[in-house]
């Protein structure tokens, strides 16, 4: 018997020093010590020993079995060593110094702009404020003093889902929400109201090289007690300023809008010969870029806020316009083309 037990460690060894990956070793643990495995073999075997062999024989295969147990746990532990070095090998060098892959995404030029604007407008104490691409026919129009039939309407024609809500046409319609949501801050605390909500919006548009359906405006709101129009101009002046690092010069000529009395259109001074006159500018030394105005009583009204006690101002920047201007992208298709080649050139320069 103690024979039987030299040959079978003998055997083991073997096995275990040819055995090369831990799937075959699984299989050497069967074969040793499975249920048919030759060491269960050896204690099938004691039924033929007397009482006082059987106690030795038991305890010497007991110790054989503990002993084939650990030399394949340590078998085991050196291959998966042996594997993963094998694995790590493999992987390709990384070198922790290098720069970031240049393969790497890009922003869209439409969020860069977004983000640079919703920076400048945090450091001024604006709220960013996120509004539904779907809204109600009172949000888009009714509560912007623009009353159905109104001749307003026809420039801001849209998608209309079958349920009477419809695709917003501008970041307007988040306006009379947001009122709502900070007038009792306003009367009770005394807290201004200033939020900024980007956008996507829609129009039902033909498409050329300035128009698309789909496009991103930034609306901003202000309301406090003797809000002015130079107040308007000293925000729109330091935002517009930051975002393209020089000084910029605004004027504000009359515009017409239902919502805002007066309303005007903000004009920059031209980018490109900086006011002197040139082509970009049709030599006006100006460049159209904002419509806003003194929020119209009616809908700070609408918006739950007294117009004898409150003022405020609105602009709604259009920051595809934005994008374009900055990034100089000639035809606005470009911005939803998803063409990788367009999008890809541009980079955050903050
Ligand atoms: N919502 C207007 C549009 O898309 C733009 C606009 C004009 C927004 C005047 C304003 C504003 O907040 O005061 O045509």
């Amino acid at each position: 018997m103690d024979e039987k037990i030299i040959d079978l460690k003998k055997e083991l060894d073997g096995e275990l020093s040819a055995c090369e990956n831990v799937a075959d070793l699984e299989n050497i643990r069967v074969k040793y010590l499975g249920k048919k495995g030759s060491v269960t073999d050896l204690l099938k075997e004691m039924k033929n020993l007397s009482n006082e062999e059987k106690k030795t024989f038991g305890q010497k295969v007991n110790e054989l079995k503990n002993e084939v147990s650990d030399k394949i746990t340590e078998r085991m532990n050196d291959l998966k060593k042996k594997e993963l070095e094998k694995e790590l090998n493999a992987m390709p060098e990384f070198d922790v110094s290098m720069p970031p892959s240049l393969d790497r995404g890009s922003y869209h030029p439409i969020t860069l702009v977004q983000r640079q604007c919703e920076a400048v407008f945090k450091s001024m104490g604006f709220a960013v404020e996120d509004y539904s691409e779907v809204v109600t026919d009172y949000e888009c129009f009714e509560a912007l003093n623009i009353p159905k039939h109104h001749p307003a309407r026809d420039m801001q024609d849209t998608y209309y889902l079958e349920n009477g809500q419809l695709l917003k046409s501008h970041t307007s319609a988040a306006q009379n929400a947001i009122y709502k949501k900070y007038k009792d801050a306003l009367v009770n605390e005394g807290k201004p109201i200033k939020a900024i909500f980007p956008g996507r919006c829609f129009r039902n548009e033909a498409t050329d090289a300035c128009h698309e359906n789909t496009f991103f405006q930034m609306e901003g709101v202000m309301v406090d007690k003797d809000i002015s129009i130079s107040s308007l101009i000293f925000f729109m002046k330091t935002m517009l300023s930051e975002v393209f690092k020089k000084d910029i010069k605004v004027r504000l000529r009359p515009g017409f809008f239902p919502f805002v009395e007066p309303g005007f259109e903000l004009d920059i001074s031209c980018l490109i010969c900086g006011g002197d006159g040139c082509p970009s500018c049709k030599h006006s030394g100006w460049l159209e870029l904002c419509p806003c105005g003194m929020i119209h009583p009616e809908v700070l009204k609408a918006g739950g806020i007294d117009p004898e006690e409150y003022t405020g101002f609105a602009f709604g920047l259009g920051l595809t316009r934005l994008a374009m201007m900055k990034y100089g992208v000639k035809d606005i298709r470009d911005l939803n083309s998803g063409s990788l080649k367009s999008l890809s050139q541009f980079t955050d320069d903050e």
